[in-house]
């Protein structure tokens, strides 16, 4: 599931889980890199009226969480382009700023929704979370770094709430991959309803079988 395809079902996603729109759906995005992903989501979220949430965005590496909470050198127009092309709301671009001619930020309303801090996702365990994105991570690892995989999702897997849900766009393009994600106990919801931008891989993964399946994704809403 790529991240408009997450964001255009966020609203669903979180009805399945029943976390209640005053309650804080707590998202996870490792790794989260330069952010421009996580203000993507933030933003979607917001316009989408999606509900309460918090981001945590993690990454290995210290430096690009650095420019994570700096200016972007891009304009609003590049910024909208960017959104469209992704299949994202437009409006989306009204949450940030013009800083000068050249560079946008995030608005005060989206960063006080998103924090970031360093975060090595094979060695630990991120805070308890709704919701894991980890997009771009799992393709990368392999070959040389391929014995990561593993303690990765298992570190993710450890840090979902019951019911949280984990996505991955990468997650199936390799079998090594979905093998370590079914091993640590989180199963693929393939869903009937989404609104796709990205319909090869859409699923989601779901940790333990709750008492009843999430109703949206089977296209059974109220009959269970
Ligand atoms: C290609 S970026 C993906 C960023 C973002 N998810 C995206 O799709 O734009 C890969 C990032 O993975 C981070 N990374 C690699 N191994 C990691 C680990 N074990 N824990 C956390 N981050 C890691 C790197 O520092 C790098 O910033």
């Amino acid at each position: 599931m790529n991240t408009a395809t997450f964001i255009l079902n966020a609203a669903e996603i979180r009805e399945g889980q029943d976390v209640a729109a005053t309650d804080t759906w707590k998202i996870t995005e490792v790794p989260c890199s330069a952010a421009m992903e996580t203000w993507s989501i933030a933003a979607g979220l917001v316009i989408q009226q999606t509900g309460k949430f918090h981001i945590n965005g993690y990454d290995l590496n210290p430096k690009v969480l650095q420019s994570a909470t700096q200016p972007y050198e891009m304009t609003k127009a590049e910024l909208g382009l960017a959104f469209l092309n992704w299949g994202l709301p437009r409006e989306c671009v009204d949450l940030f700023d013009a800083i000068d001619s050249k560079h946008i930020q995030p608005r005060r309303e989206l960063r006080e929704k998103v924090t970031f801090a360093p975060l090595d996702a094979s060695t630990q365990i991120p805070p308890k979370a709704d919701v894991v994105i980890t997009n771009n991570l799992f393709g990368n690892l392999y070959p040389d770094a391929s014995d990561q995989v593993g303690p990765i999702v298992r570190n993710l897997a450890a840090s979902l709430e019951d019911n949280g849900v984990f996505t991955a766009n990468d997650a199936w393009h390799r079998d090594e991959t979905l093998a370590e994600i079914k091993r640590a106990g989180l199963r693929p919801v393939r869903s009937k309803n989404l609104r796709p931008t990205d319909s090869r891989y859409p699923e989601l993964f779901q940790k333990q079988p709750p008492h009843r399946l999430l109703s949206f994704l089977h296209g059974r809403r109220g009959t269970q």
